[in-house]
């Protein structure tokens, strides 16, 4: 229970597909250590069904459908978390998606989606959430980054490695600002998950088809040092740690979580 009595805030708790993606793991975990959940989703059926879960498993959830990438629906979101659980200690940021191609590719609209749906809604999450956490008097935010914020993976898609960079940035400079304020800000960088919106992006991005997929996952098992593929509980949980106040001397962290690929490239 190390979130008990703490409020969560999760932007982009549903999954692309059934399955456990992220974001809908981290709303669910941070659920089973005690917290509160407000799921925040485009998709509102998404929103229901992990806030439906942290309820059948005798935790407290709201869902709360909108836009992260536009201001009203984050400020709405936030006013939802604070009018139904009084506080927001917790801030997830797992809102991302990602767009193939490089910078000929890549139209000028990808572009600007790419960076309003990953790097503007981190943004927004924050400047609403961070004024309710100063009146608190503290508060722990988490952005969901990539190990493509740090080297090139091998795939074209320079609005997604770019928008994470920037995020880790962001985090960083926003963790200098609040730390005297007791706002911590850290990323989480995952590596290649087994996650539904993988398998998804596999299939869109890289042409795989559904009887290619196997085959293709014991590939990018081969690139994963530790030589088995990380899911989204292992995100949920480095994220519940960096939440809770077991890691409350630590801010400013780009924390990978990815079996040690980075270490090789
Ligand atoms: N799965 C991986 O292998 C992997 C690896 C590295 C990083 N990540 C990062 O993890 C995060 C997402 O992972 P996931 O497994 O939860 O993905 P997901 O696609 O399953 O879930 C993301 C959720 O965000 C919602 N969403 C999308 N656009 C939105 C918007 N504009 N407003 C509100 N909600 C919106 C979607 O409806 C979806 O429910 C992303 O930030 C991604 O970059 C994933």
């Amino acid at each position: 229970m190390r979130l008990k009595e703490k409020v969560a805030l999760v932007m982009g708790a549903g999954s692309a597909g059934p399955g456990w993606g992220n974001g809908k793991a981290c709303a669910v975990h941070f659920a089973r250590e005690g917290a509160s959940v407000a799921c925040f989703d485009l998709d509102a059926k998404a929103a229901e069904e992990t806030a439906d879960i942290i309820r059948s498993e005798g935790g407290q959830a709201i869902a709360v459908t909108g836009d992260a990438a536009k201001s009203a629906d984050v400020k709405a979101a936030t006013d939802a978390c604070v009018a139904s659980f009084g506080r927001i200690d917790l801030l997830h940021n797992n809102v991302g998606i990602v767009i193939n191609g490089g910078v000929v590719e890549l139209s000028e609209e990808q572009w600007d989606r790419a960076f309003d749906i990953n790097l503007k809604s981190c943004y927004l999450a924050m400047k609403h959430a961070i004024p309710v956490m100063l009146e608190q008097g503290g508060g722990s935010i988490v952005n969901v980054s990539s190990i493509s914020s740090l080297a090139y993976l091998g795939t074209p898609y320079v609005s997604y490695y770019t928008t994470k960079a920037a995020m880790n940035h962001m985090t960083k400079v926003t963790a200098a600002q609040y730390a005297s304020k007791q706002i911590r800000v850290n990323a989480v960088l995952p590596g290649l998950m087994d996650t539904p919106m993988a398998k998804l992006s596999a299939m869109k991005n890289h042409g795989v088809t559904e009887a290619g997929l196997d085959e293709a996952w014991r590939k990018r098992v081969g690139r994963i040092p530790m030589g088995w593929m990380g899911d989204a509980w292992d995100v949920a949980k480095a994220a519940t740690f960096l939440a809770s106040d077991d890691a409350r001397f630590i801010t400013g962290v780009c924390l990978t979580v990815d079996g040690g690929m980075t270490l090789s490239h």
